[in-house]
């Protein structure tokens, strides 16, 4: 595990965004695992920038999003499809093909979890996997509970996931409640992992998923397991570690 501490949110995001674009330059064809939220807007910001300055291609790059709201189509301005394309996809070279959420619209979603689980065996596994930190500890969709749950699933969220959730949703939009993640094990077979945190609401649930015992009531915590375990983050949500 390796800790780099960056002085503000925008240092954050440049020092998570050189992580990425290096993976990038060493292998143009990488499979990135990427993730919604806040926390990751500054990293795509700065790729994007770096990829106008001609210093990063995404010509061949393929990637895999962490999860989708249940029920929404991609076209939904809420839905993560949609947040992808615009915070990075449509600002770069990537060819949108490459691009892989789970579907909000499947009609079968026990179908579509195993669909997406082979989506990410046929690219040959995630070379790089972006991680923002929930504030009840979850990594994706993966809430506290009794067990890790391994491949793609569907969650009913919890209500503090859909209120700090709602943040995002206009007045009198109903935020989903339900969703598809990637599972723990999918995340945790990724070949490194970068979770980025910033800000000091953030702080205690960082201290408890790096120094407190694994559980998986604190998803996160697994992420000690991993050999190439990076963390991201400013520091406020540094100031316990
Ligand atoms: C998003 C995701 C979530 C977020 C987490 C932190 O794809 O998987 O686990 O990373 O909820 O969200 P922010 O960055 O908004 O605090």
């Amino acid at each position: 595990m390796r800790i780099y501490r960056a002085a503000d949110y925008e240092d954050m995001s440049r020092k998570a965004a050189n992580i990425l674009s290096a993976q990038i330059i060493l292998k143009p064809d990488s499979v990135l695992g990427l993730a919604t939220g806040s926390t990751p807007i500054g990293i795509y910001r700065q790729l994007i920038d770096w990829y106008h300055k001609g210093d990063l291609d995404f010509k061949e790059v393929r990637t895999v999003n962490l999860d989708e709201y249940k029920g929404i189509s991609s076209g939904n301005q809420q839905s993560y499809h949609y947040f992808m394309k615009e915070n990075l996809f449509r600002h770069v070279n990537i060819d949108q093909s490459n691009t892989y959420l789970p579907d909000g619209l499947a009609k079968d979603s026990e179908k579509e979890c195993s669909r997406f689980n082979e989506v990410i065996e046929q690219l040959g596994g995630i070379d790089i996997q972006l991680l923002g930190l929930g504030h009840n500890g979850h990594i994706g969709f993966n809430e506290p509970g009794d067990s890790f749950e391994k491949g793609t699933h569907c969650v009913t969220l919890t209500q503090s996931t859909i209120e700090a959730n709602s943040r995002l949703f206009k007045e009198g939009e109903e935020v989903p409640r339900e969703a598809y993640t990637m599972g723990i094990q999918s995340i945790m077979m990724a070949r490194k992992i970068v979770l980025v945190v910033s800000g000091r609401e953030k702080a205690e649930i960082l201290k408890s998923a790096i120094n407190g015992p694994v559980t998986p009531l604190v998803p996160a915590s697994i992420l000690q397991m991993h050999s190439d375990f990076n963390i991201v983050a400013d520091k406020e949500a540094a100031a316990l570690l």
